[in-house]
């Protein structure tokens, strides 16, 4: 993946490459929501062009109380200004303010197979862990993301590994529909960084950190206090080896140095030879101490965003207003190759 880069780099004059990314608004985001992807679109925002939102449609294909989905959705676009995206230079919006996302998601679900989208993992996990309400949204969840990607003619998404699936769905839609109705499409290229691309859950570290872990003790939330941070680090599963290095069989240590790496630059070896001779007690005093460190600014300036809600209102009325010129053209194009008639 981190050859679309170069080559996004290396082939560049006429246009930047455009990033498209989006998160979700329900619950709270993890110390994996940050490593695995708000902290490369904060990096990819120097260099490329830009578009991230909050997915606010996607939330309910899982029951929401709407005062809280509400709240959510606020605190989440406080903490992409807050991890230091800048609106003049990035387009950072909340995904339902733009209309053309269902436009197009409806269109596009007219070009995506019913045996697609049953093969998804993520729909049948969720199904099986929302059992009472399996909706149509939550299976057809990945034509709305699809949407949101082909709307800004993506060039590169930024995401963890586990939404890898969701973009190779995306581009056989848009090659799908590119192929029927002449080039209408980007065909987008998932960019997904080997390092932080899947922050496993500190109590069982053959899953993968979720805001939705019942156990709190799981995941670390990027609010957090650095004592509730420190705790949850030293409560980590490791095992009863005892050296800090990677390894098969040290799920749980893999994922401290994962996590450490991240926020520290280090390389795996390099930690390896700080903590030789040392016990986990170090090393997990290292990693939770780093990770408060690495979080410290972004809780801080988080909570001076959030005091300021009319400019928060204000910044997304401004990031929709942006959002919704690309977005319209797009849909406009996809809407004339359809053969609908445009006022
Ligand atoms: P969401 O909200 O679950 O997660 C947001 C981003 O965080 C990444 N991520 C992780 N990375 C590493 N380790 C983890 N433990 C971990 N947990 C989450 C996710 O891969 C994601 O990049 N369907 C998407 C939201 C979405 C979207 C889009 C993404 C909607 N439209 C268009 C890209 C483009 C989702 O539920 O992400």
């Amino acid at each position: 993946m981190e050859n679309a880069i170069n080559n996004a780099q290396s082939c560049a004059p006429e246009r930047k490459k455009r990033i498209l990314s989006c998160i979700q608004s329900s619950g709270m985001p993890t110390l994996g929501n940050y490593l695995g992807a708000l902290k490369n679109w904060k990096l990819l925002s120097d260099e490329f062009d830009c578009a991230f939102a909050v997915a606010d449609l996607h939330a309910i294909t899982v029951r929401q109380d709407p005062q809280k989905l509400k709240k959510q959705i606020m605190e989440m676009f406080a903490l992409l200004l807050a991890i230091g995206l800048d609106p003049e230079e990035s387009i950072v919006f909340i995904q339902s303010h733009v209309p053309a996302h269902s436009q197009l998601a409806w269109i596009l679900n007219c070009y995506t197979q019913f045996g697609e989208m049953s093969r998804m993992t993520q729909f049948k996990d969720k199904s099986a862990s929302h059992a009472d309400n399996v909706n149509v949204g939550l299976f057809t969840y990945p034509v709305l993301m699809a949407a949101d990607i082909l709307l800004y003619q993506a060039d590169l998404v930024p995401v963890g590994a586990d939404q890898k699936q969701h973009l190779e769905i995306a581009r056989d839609i848009a090659n799908r529909f590119n192929s029927v109705n002449g080039k209408t499409f980007t065909i987008p290229e998932p960019y997904i960084r080997k390092s932080g691309a899947r922050i496993m859950s500190l109590q069982d570290p053959t899953k993968k950190m979720s805001k939705s872990d019942p156990n709190p003790k799981a995941f670390i939330s990027i609010f957090d206090s650095p004592e509730t941070i420190m705790k949850k680090v030293r409560s980590a599963v490791t095992d009863s080896e005892g050296g800090v290095y990677y390894g098969e069989g040290k799920e749980g240590v893999n994922n401290l140095m994962e996590i450490y790496s991240c926020c520290t630059g280090l390389s795996m070896d390099q930690i390896t030879s700080d903590f030789e001779g040392k016990g986990y007690g170090d090393f997990k005093k290292a990693v939770g101490e780093a990770v408060a460190e690495e979080l410290r600014p972004i809780r801080e300036r988080y909570e001076d965003l959030m005091k300021n809600q009319d400019y928060l209102k204000a910044t997304a009325a401004k990031g929709a207003e942006k959002a919704s010129r690309i977005a319209n053209r797009t849909l406009d194009k996809a809407m004339k190759k359809c053969g609908f008639v445009l006022l």
